[in-house]
């Protein structure tokens, strides 16, 4: 089982950006975690991240033929990109959204996911375990 697990805009800056919200762990401390795990449940997973809208689409378009399931963190697309809503739609495959932060406890623009509605569920709030939940759930 290959599952792609997708990081959008600004979580390259893990560490570094509001570090009250997003505590001091880097992206790749979040690479070791998510790797370390995958490993334990005994799946592959291929990690990337982008800042940019097209490249996260591009690479949900690759899950098409190359992977079982993706789960993504789309960052602050979350809430406005229907573009990203679209190409979960298209490749059709089992996708999980994990956000690190609690978005429903944080400023009103955040509670309105636009990309949550092409997934199977979301998980909020539960930092760096949300990716092993959702990998486990995928599993299942
Ligand atoms: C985030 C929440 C988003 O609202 C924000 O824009 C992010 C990170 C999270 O993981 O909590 O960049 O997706």
């Amino acid at each position: 089982m290959k599952i792609y697990v997708i990081n959008g805009p600004n979580l390259n800056f893990l560490g570094i950006r509001e570090q009250g919200v997003y505590g001091n762990d880097t992206y790749e401390d979040l690479c070791m975690y998510i790797n370390k795990e995958a490993k334990k449940l005994n799946v592959e997973v291929e990690l990337f991240q982008s800042n940019i809208e097209g490249e996260i689409i591009n690479f949900i378009q690759d899950a098409y033929k190359n992977a079982d399931g993706i789960v993504i963190n789309p960052g602050a697309y979350t809430h406005y990109s229907i573009a990203i809503f679209d190409a979960i739609k298209s490749v059709n495959l089992p996708t999980i959204e994990v956000h690190l932060s609690n978005i429903y406890k944080r400023e009103e623009f955040r509670h309105k996911s636009v990309t949550a509605p092409a997934c199977i569920g979301q998980i909020s709030g539960f930092g760096f375990l949300g990716y092993k939940l959702a990998l486990e759930a995928l599993l299942k």
